[in-house]
């Protein structure tokens, strides 16, 4: 079974003059599809774009696999990242192991991730943690970034304290193959260390080593995690747009922000267990899309995420009577692993006995299917990813399709989806401010900025 996409209610037959006509989209595609296309394909090629072959790589799997055996025992699994290097890992054990994961009794480690410099976050995790039980997975694409350095000096130092002996076993890297500081430090300690592909991003490396190890050591199949990214290729490599969802999704994203002024992509699971995929897309979409084109306009669409049922009774009013600036996107999950039946309680209540005998599953799915009936009944755009159950193969599903959508959204709005400079330009000014050598000019400049802004405080 694959997840599917369902767009009837972005277009003009079904939400009038706020949606897209169906031969537009055709007549889009028809001059332009093949040519955005080439140019992925080309860069899938030349090895420029990496994330599209990661499902392939059996090396990976099996180093990986071997390395499992090491860690049958361990308690905890501590995930040191962030941005890309932490928010794919959340989402594969919320969707896989469940949002109770640490709280069940599965026999499978906890995992943690020390992703912000928040102080008060890491005392607690401090508390929480026997080093000696205690994988920590330090990740990091560049080797430098300050919140991620930060949490691996501190959780260093906690081992060396309480665990010396357990450094060299108990801490596994993955970084670049040769840049960055932690890289130096691998070798020098001696530990395991995996590879971010040179050529995959942050926000695109969940399927390599960035999101695998993690995965692996609290009990998610990744094989079948990449079967499922591996089926989705077949069919989104296709250059056909009624064929392909991820170009369909991507063509409807870009038409209605060009001719509709849609500019926000709300993503709206209808599963907690699937609501930090959103956070994941959120990374994606933003530091993917929302760049200078090749004219020197600024472009972008604001991604925003939704929970349902839970935004029914918070977002879903400004979806249906706010300003025409939306599509919405569900995700209906087809068949819950677990079933919840609401039990014949209370059945003397008439506001109430019409849930009795009934189950969680359908009233969540009724839910979804009550709010795209009305946000199509305000001609208010909307389509549908259809999941058909959350394992590992249709997750893997799910991470190549909006990979690749973001990917060609990046070609229909001219734009380099891959680079990143307004996040490094943050990165550069945290050196400056915490005082790094060889941003002092950096520093000096931000201090006379500060300095001639008049304060407003209250
Ligand atoms: O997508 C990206 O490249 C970024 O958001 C990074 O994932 C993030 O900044 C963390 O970078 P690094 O893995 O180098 O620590």
């Amino acid at each position: 079974m694959t997840i599917r996409y369902r767009f009837e209610n972005s277009l003009y037959e079904n939400v009038g003059d706020k949606g897209l006509k169906y031969d537009d989209i055709l007549s889009y595609a028809k001059e332009n599809l093949e040519r955005h296309h080439k140019d992925l394909l080309e860069k899938r090629k030349n090895k420029t774009l990496g994330f599209f072959d990661l499902p392939y790589d059996k090396e990976l799997v099996n180093k990986i696999n071997e390395l499992k055996k090491k860690y049958i025992n361990i308690k905890n699994v501590v995930v040191i990242g962030i941005g890309g290097s932490s928010l794919g890992n959340i989402t594969l054990n919320d969707a896989i192991n469940g949002v109770y994961h640490n709280d069940r009794d599965t026999g499978l480690p906890k995992i943690y991730f020390a992703d912000n410099v928040d102080p008060e976050k890491m005392a607690h995790l401090l508390e929480i943690l026997d080093p000696k039980e205690t994988v920590f997975n330090v990740i990091t694409k560049s080797g430098s970034t300050a919140e991620t350095m930060t949490n691996f000096m501190v959780l260093y130092d906690f081992l060396q304290e309480n665990a010396p002996e357990k450094i060299k076993e108990n801490l596994i890297i993955t970084t670049d193959k040769e840049n960055g500081n932690l890289v130096k430090i691998a070798a020098k300690l001696g530990l395991d260390t995996f590879v971010v592909p040179y050529n995959v991003g942050g926000r695109f490396s969940v399927l390599s080593s960035v999101g695998l190890v993690p995965a692996a050591l609290t009990g998610v199949d990744i094989e079948k995690l990449l079967q499922g990214a591996a089926d989705m290729d077949k069919i989104c490599s296709v250059c056909d747009i009624e064929k392909n969802p991820a170009y369909m999704a991507a063509l409807i994203h870009y038409l209605l922000y060009r001719d509709k002024d849609v500019n926000i992509n709300v993503l709206m699971p209808y599963a907690d267990n699937l609501a930090s995929l959103s956070d994941w897309f959120r990374q994606l979409w933003a530091e993917s899309l929302g760049k200078i084109d090749n004219k020197g306009k600024n472009v972008g669409i604001t991604p925003a995420k939704s929970v349902g049922a839970i935004d029914q009774h918070s977002q879903v009013q400004l979806y249906i009577e706010g300003p025409f600036d939306k599509l919405i996107t569900f995700i209906e999950v087809e068949k819950f692993r677990n079933t919840v039946k609401i039990p014949e309680v209370f059945t003397e209540i008439k506001g109430l006995n019409y849930l009795c005998g009934q189950t969680l599953d359908t009233l969540i799915n009724n839910e979804k299917k009550a709010t795209e009936i009305a946000l199509t009944s305000e001609n208010r755009p909307n389509t549908s990813i259809i999941v058909p159950v959350i394992d590992e193969y249709h997750v893997g599903q799910l991470f190549y399709m909006l990979e690749v959508m973001t990917a060609f959204a990046g070609e229909l709005f001219n734009i380099d989806a891959f680079d990143q400079p307004g996040v490094e330009a943050g990165k550069v000014a945290t050196y400056a401010l915490m005082g790094r050598e060889g941003y002092e000019s950096k520093r000096k400049e931000i201090e006379k900025e500060l300095k001639n802004k008049k304060q407003r405080e209250m």
